[in-house]
């Protein structure tokens, strides 16, 4: 949630670091700040409320140098969104200054326990006691090193910290407590970096190491020494290579990041099938997931975990896996998973679907399979991410950097993935004709293609709509079958950017409540693709309709009978019914974008909302 940078070396800290936060603005924060070590071995804080263009002003106003240093974008926990509250924290003698990501979940009886002490608290966060709580550990005779380890020993919840000192200047500690987003230390020449998000860095360095779970690192111009922060064991980290382009991190012609993604949809499916699948004879390739015919003969259910738009990709996976690999699939929210004591057979899988891999709630779910000793497979965009790391098989979406808070390539990718996992179990299985897999493989071969002619047709059609309808203050979107996924998908891309009401419902289920809803005032988006549930819909509509309801299909192109029924139609291509929603699911994107932009919103950072949710 929060996003943290540090460096060291030789270089002026301050520019790098403003411009690392600014890559990670994308996470959501209500604050900023950055801190670093002067010329003459003091620490100078400049922190300031709201947008980082308010902290680059003060920055300009008042200016500062030096190395190495940190900063940090806070979205807050506990203590409103003030100055006093914005990271960088220091101690009274600013001896150390740490920036923080997470909850330290016994923070009130620290704070009784040094108050006691006699110290005296400069804000209500969580993060100052950590400070305090170093410093402590200095002036009772300890190295730094051996300061932060007791002190984070102390800590009780998941935290990320990266620690500076004026005592061992030329170096940054950070360390990683469970699972409060990524640590990731990126290797320079002469130089290192330390962010929370592989973008912050990644145009300095593609050389990354990630910390686990209670590992902890001293990062120094010219070495990095990684140790287990209980122990103060070192141990030799494993260096990643990122394939990402620093470029695709930038929004190039485009006015936003959740643009430019939605129109990266054909290049993101192409590269996610890169490699995996084989289009003259239909085998799928999954190295990462090590499945032998006879264990996939012998699973006997996949537990889908996820949250927000990877839950309702997960949604749509339960159809294609149950259709294609014929294994039954239950889809739960990562936050409910561990709560109810899931009864989890040996031969089951619980298959995680996340885009940052960060994502608390779906990473618990991944340790409560661990914990009852199921397999574990995760699709996963970022690279190196916990997800990745914890599980047992891991599909990377292959997608390039989501930037854009709202997901949308990644929604897509994931899709392509389940269909790519689904035809890779069935052929473990011996399920698929060689004529099906080529029939599969054809049909994949073709969705680039699909996804660009889908963008191209429905982006002026969508921008004209979203002029007429932005004014509504309640949405519905409505689908039937693989299609009800992706009405909820619908109505959370138009809540979390245009901050208007929508609700997705399964188009069956609207006589039994929300029919009482429809008015003029009430637009309804239906989904109404050409499959074995079209009659359903158009009654549906006509049901919408019959009650003075103002309705928008989405339809595929020829569908005259829905022009006389619908108000509106966004004509979409057809494709494979399988793999219709990847299509249908772009107008979505695309009017939630539209309505947002007329209603002069943040797009890439909607109110509110992190990129990655790294607090429960
Ligand atoms: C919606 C959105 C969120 C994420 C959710 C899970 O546009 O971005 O709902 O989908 O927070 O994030 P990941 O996929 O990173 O686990």
């Amino acid at each position: 949630m929060c996003g943290i940078v540090g460096y060291v070396g030789p270089r002026d800290a301050v520019p790098i670091i403003l411009e690392g936060l600014h890559r990670l603005e994308y996470r959501g924060y209500d604050s900023a700040g950055l801190a670093v070590l002067t010329r003459n071995g003091q620490v100078e804080i400049r922190r300031e409320v709201g947008k980082l263009s308010n902290l680059d002003g003060l920055i300009a106003a008042e200016p500062l140098t030096g190395s190495p240093g940190i900063g940090h974008t806070r979205w807050a926990t506990h203590g409103k969104p003030t100055r006093y509250n914005a990271h960088p924290h220091t101690d009274p003698e600013r001896d150390v200054v740490i920036v923080h990501n997470g909850i330290v979940e016994n923070f009130l009886e620290l704070r009784e326990e040094l108050a006691a002490e006699g110290i005296r608290f400069a804000s209500d966060t969580d993060t100052e006691v950590i400070a305090h709580l170093i410093d402590r550990y200095l002036h009772a005779g300890n190295d730094l090193v051996t300061a932060v380890r007791h002190a984070l020993q102390r800590l009780e919840g998941a935290s990320a910290v990266v620690v500076m000192s004026r005592h061992m200047p030329d170096t940054l500690i950070a360390a990683r407590l469970g699972n409060a987003g990524g640590v990731v230390i990126g290797l320079g020449e002469g130089e290192n970096f330390v962010a929370s998000d592989i973008p912050a860095i990644l145009p300095y360095t593609r050389r990354m190491i990630f910390l686990e779970n209670r590992q902890a690192a001293v990062v120094e111009p010219e070495r990095v020494r990684c140790f287990h922060l209980d122990t103060g064991v070192p141990f030799q980290p494993t260096v990643h290579t990122i394939p990402w382009d620093p470029l695709a991190a930038a929004k190039g012609e485009y006015k936003h990041f959740m643009q430019k993604e939605i129109f990266e949809q054909p290049q993101a499916i192409t590269d996610t099938l890169r490699g995996r699948i084989n289009f003259t004879t239909g085998e799928v390739t999954l190295e990462g997931l090590h499945l032998s015919p006879a264990e996939a003969r012998a699973l006997t259910r996949i537990h889908a975990v996820a949250c927000g738009t990877s839950y309702y990709a997960a949604l749509v996976g339960k159809y294609l896996l149950e259709r294609i690999a014929r294994v039954p699939v239950e889809v739960d929210y990562g936050s409910e998973f561990r709560y109810r004591d899931p009864i989890l057979a040996e031969t089951d899988v619980v298959l995680a679907i996340s885009q940052s891999g960060e994502t608390v709630d779906t990473l618990a779910a991944l340790e409560e399979a661990r914990r009852k000793q199921v397999r574990t497979w995760a699709i996963v965009n970022v690279v190196g991410s916990q997800a990745a790391r914890v599980s047992d098989g891991v599909i990377y979406m292959q997608a390039g950097p989501e930037i854009g808070v709202a997901s949308t390539k990644a929604f897509t990718a994931s899709v392509v993935d389940e269909y790519l996992l689904a035809l890779y179990i069935a052929q473990q299985r011996g399920l698929l004709t060689r004529q099906d897999a080529l029939t599969h493989a054809r049909a994949l071969a073709l969705l680039p293609k699909l996804v660009g002619d889908t963008l191209a047709a429905v982006d002026s059609i969508t921008r004209e709509l979203a002029t007429k309808y932005y004014r509504a203050r309640n949405f519905l979107y409505l689908g039937r079958g693989i299609h009800y996924p992706i009405a909820l998908e619908g109505a959370l891309k138009l809540k979390e950017i245009s901050y208007i009401h929508a609700e997705g419902y399964p188009a069956g289920e609207m006589k039994h409540g929300p029919i009482a809803l429809i008015d003029e005032d009430m637009p309804v988006v239906a989904l109404v693709p050409q499959d074995h549930v079209y009659d359903k819909m158009v009654s549906q509509v006509e049901q919408v309709k019959a009650r003075d309801g103002r309705v928008i299909a989405i339809a595929n192109v020829g569908d005259e009978l829905i022009a006389q029924k619908a108000d509106d139609v966004i004509y979409i291509p057809k494709a494979p019914p399988l793999l219709q929603p990847v299509l249908s699911v772009i107008p979505c994107q695309l009017f939630a974008y539209y309505v947002a932009v007329r209603l002069g919103n943040d797009v890439d950072q909607p109110r509110n909302l992190a990129k990655s949710v790294t607090v429960e």
